[in-house]
């Protein structure tokens, strides 16, 4: 078998940010203008300390904050662009990319595929990813995929897959993200949750893998069971069904308690599982890169894996500055924490999400 790395990831993150504080006020803003014309059932507010307690988010960062904050549009402002100029979810991309090739010391020349794997993507073609590969300037192939929070993991099952097979020297897989074009900022339950941003790493054979923070892919584990506890009904139907076309299941909608009930144990098992088929302790672990959608969830998952509390910093949480950012979250983790490990050490980076999905990747580091 050829050996894979994961051998440089990159983070575009945007520039606007929003706090909680400002999120419950234009939120509250909205509830007051609408019971105050007759809305029935009166709306209810929304609470900083609840989004803090119930998911440890504190802010996200977003493409466009105007717009959400505005209690009569509530939803992110993002003009059209002509077909001429680069999309924006394309230009985000490209911009994590350039981040990733750099820490890998690869240019496009070394690289023969692009893959886009993330859960919103902005139209239905051509693919995101080739608009990516275009920018770039790099030779072969692109495509986009999404299996929602878990598309980086499946992604790199994928691009470890085809340079594994030798149909590829080295891939580049982005995660763009403008989950904020998705979300009900008017829905109490869930205004608070997601984030935009953008992460890219490249997979690539270990032996040519020469980039600083350089990890050896052990193994990958990919499950997935159907549930509609997360969904998003979306798509180029709707405008075959006109009545229902703009009812709130064409944004995301999920049933978070019970979200939190069915994955903390699935996901559990199948890290605990993926460990035990490797040969491999949970002790052995010097870090868990997790999926960021709720940090008590985290921490369950972290505790029942490691059969203790996680000490500081070995499950690393960034939903606090960044919220759910879907695909990219647990990304951004291991972008973040992951280069003052030394040679050696092991680490498992794990995504779940609707579907459901989760992709469990035992990581080893080179150099
Ligand atoms: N402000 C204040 N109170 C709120 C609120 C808000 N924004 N939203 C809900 N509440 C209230 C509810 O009305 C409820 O009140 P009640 O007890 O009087 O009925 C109470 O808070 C608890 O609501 P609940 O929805 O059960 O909260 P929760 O503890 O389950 O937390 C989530 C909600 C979404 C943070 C949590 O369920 C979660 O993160 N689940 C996992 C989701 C996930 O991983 N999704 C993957 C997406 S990719």
């Amino acid at each position: 078998m050829t050996a894979i790395a994961l051998s440089g990831t990159g983070l575009f993150t945007p520039q606007q940010a929003i706090s909680n504080a400002e999120l419950v006020e234009a939120f509250n803003e909205y509830v007051r203008r609408a019971n105050a014309a007759g809305h029935e059932p009166a709306l209810q507010p929304s609470s900083v300390e609840f989004i803090e307690k119930a998911s440890g988010i504190k802010s996200r960062y977003v493409m466009d904050k105007a717009g959400i904050l505005d209690p009569d549009v509530m939803c992110p402002r993002i003009p059209e662009r002509p077909d001429s100029q680069i999309s924006i979810l394309a230009e985000m991309a490209v911009a994590a990319a350039r981040d990733a090739m750099k820490a890998a010391d690869r240019k496009p020349e070394d690289i023969d595929g692009v893959i886009v794997a993330c859960s919103n993507l902005q139209r239905a073609y051509p693919a995101i990813a080739i608009e990516v590969q275009d920018g770039l300037g790099i030779e072969g192939f692109a495509f986009d995929m999404n299996v929602a929070c878990s598309s980086a993991t499946f992604g790199l099952q994928a691009a470890a897959d085809m340079v594994a097979r030798g149909n590829a020297r080295a891939i580049l897989v982005c995660n763009p993200e403008i989950c904020s074009g998705h979300l009900n900022f008017r829905d109490r339950d869930s205004h608070f949750i997601f984030g935009d941003v953008a992460t890219a790493f490249i997979v690539e054979r270990a032996e040519e893998s020469d980039g600083t923070n350089s990890w050896e892919v052990l193994g990958t584990k990919l499950r997935t069971m159907f549930s509609n506890n997360i969904r998003n009904n979306f798509g180029f139907l709707n405008r075959a069904a006109p009545e229902s076309r703009d009812t709130k299941d064409k944004l995301f909608v999920q049933e978070g308690r019970k979200v939190f009930k069915d994955v903390v144990p699935w996901v559990s098992e199948l890290i605990l599982g993926h460990l035990a088929e490797a040969g491999l302790q949970a002790s052995a672990l010097k870090r868990i890169w997790l999926h960021q959608a709720n940090v008590n969830m985290n921490d369950f998952i972290a505790r029942k894996v490691l059969g203790r509390d996680p000490l500081p910093g070995e499950a690393p949480n960034i939903l606090d500055e960044y919220a759910n950012t879907s695909s990219a979250g647990s990304v951004i983790a291991f972008h973040k924490h992951s280069s003052d490990l030394a040679p050696g050490d092991l680490g498992l980076l794990c995504s779940f999400g609707a579907g459901y999905s989760a992709g469990s990747v035992i990581l080893r580091k080179r150099h």
